[in-house]
């Protein structure tokens, strides 16, 4: 069984604390493929079995509405791909394995967040813009056909994540600013409310390998380039038998390099089996018979998955009460913890005893702020204040005030990832910590226009 040497590794520098909590949300718009199953089911089974690691997995079928209007679409996806992961070996008694929409505590915790998220942070989200980019360069309204669910994709994502104290998301590399949306969001809610929230890593897979599809290109549905993965057998090989090769004949040595099939065949193929297909390559292999080779591969691998899937999906009932078991699982992490939420952010009950005054908090309407000044000096200074007027950074003197003006604006934009480029420049406060100075900067990207 192959393992990630990513989630490994997360999991070993831990080795006697409490467990590493691992993440992962599938969005239910398809049927899985090839490309699922080695990029994401496969290594997600074979983490979720490492000792230390405590596993999350969830059909994320609120995030599927942002996508996919066709309420048959999404059921029937829902049971393909719980009964993928199920055939593939995901071992509900070991993780929490649950669907989104089982969880009201999710919508709920995602409007606690909602609170907390700059509007020009969302606008900046990477989906959201590619739609406002495509728009303005055809001319049109920047927000035609852009719901407020794709808009606020992100910070359901976050509500997902935090939910679950989550410490690590495995993702693909595309995902890596919901991570980090994620990571703010909760930060800029512990500033205000109290340490409630942990703080997500995204894990990137890369020793996982893209599959290529039929067509050489990576495999995804919008390529409309897949090979499904539990297809019955003949289905299969027809499948297999439309992935593009050149038109070497049969005897002439056949390039491994930029070979779809080579690749696929990879992704399945003990390292011996690989030396094997390489000098078959080299001795001329039919494309006819290097084809049947493939085919005989995967399904040897699929085969007994698939028996398993085809009785899961015939028995869509027992699928719901595995969901459902699972739902109960979370609900016992999500439901106290949203009453904690709830408590921290004063959405509380009259009844029982107290009701404290509002504390007088008049900084608390004023913002952080950054002050630029000239010293005797004649250099140009600039400081950061927070909304209580607390020093969080002190710049060294510069030549000019367009100078020290440029520094500020990379401190707005980028927030502290700014920082490094300045040290030389700007110092951290004494006593002040990272996470102060992050929120006071998240403060003017999330005010940005
Ligand atoms: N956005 C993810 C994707 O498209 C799916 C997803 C929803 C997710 N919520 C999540 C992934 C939380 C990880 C964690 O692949």
């Amino acid at each position: 069984m192959m393992t990630n040497p990513t989630t490994d590794a997360g999991a070993r520098s831990t080795p006697d604390a409490s467990p590493q909590r691992f993440l992962t949300g599938i969005t239910t718009t398809g049927t899985p493929h090839l490309g699922n199953f080695v990029g994401s089911i496969r290594p997600s089974v074979a983490a979720s079995r490492l000792p230390h690691v405590q596993s999350f997995y969830f059909l994320a079928d609120y995030h599927a509405l942002i996508k996919c209007d066709e309420p048959a679409r999404i059921q029937r996806s829902t049971l393909e791909i719980a009964a993928s992961w199920l055939a593939a070996g995901l071992d509900p008694e070991r993780v929490t394995f649950y669907r989104q929409s089982d969880i009201p505590e999710i919508p709920e915790l995602t409007w606690l967040l909602t609170c907390v998220t700059g509007k020009g942070v969302l606008n900046r989200a990477h989906a959201y813009k590619a739609s406002v980019d495509k728009n303005t360069a055809a001319g049109i309204d920047p927000d035609a056909d852009v719901t407020a669910g794709l808009f606020m994709y992100p910070v359901l994502m976050g509500a997902d994540i935090l939910m679950f104290k989550t410490h690590k998301v495995p993702v693909g590399r595309d995902q890596i600013q919901h991570i980090e949306m994620a990571r703010d969001m909760a930060q800029r809610f512990n500033h205000l409310y109290g340490e409630h929230l942990v703080l997500p890593e995204a894990v990137i897979e890369e020793s996982v390998a893209l599959l290529p599809g039929l067509d050489g290109r990576k495999m995804s549905k919008s390529y409309d380039n897949t090979i499904p993965l539990f297809t019955p057998r003949e289905q299969l090989r027809k499948a297999i038998s439309g992935i593009v090769t050149d038109s070497r004949a049969p005897g002439e040595p056949k390039d491994v390099e930029g070979s779809a099939l080579f690749q696929i065949h990879q992704a399945f193929a003990s390292a011996d089996e690989t030396t094997a297909l390489r000098q078959a390559y080299a001795d001329g292999i039919a494309w006819g018979d290097a084809k049947q080779l493939l085919f005989e591969r995967i399904d040897r691998e699929v085969a007994p998955m698939r028996e398993q899937y085809q009785a899961l999906i015939n028995d869509p009932g027992r699928l719901e009460a595995v969901l459902l078991a699972g739902a109960e699982k979370a609900r016992a992490v999500a439901k106290p913890f949203m009453a904690e939420l709830r408590q921290a952010v004063g959405l509380r009950s009259l009844g029982s005893g107290a009701v404290a005054a509002p504390k007088h908090k008049a900084a608390k309407t004023a913002a952080p702020a950054f002050k630029q000044y000239r010293e005797k000096d004649g250099r140009f200074y600039f400081k950061l204040l927070d909304a209580d007027a607390r020093l969080l950074l002190q710049s060294q003197g510069f030549d000019s005030p367009r100078d020290a003006a440029q520094a500020i604006a990379a401190l707005q934009k980028e927030g502290p990832a700014a920082l490094p480029a300045l040290q030389d420049k700007v110092a951290v406060a004494p006593e002040i910590s990272a996470s102060d100075v992050a929120a006071a900067l998240h403060f003017f990207a999330a005010n940005a226009h």
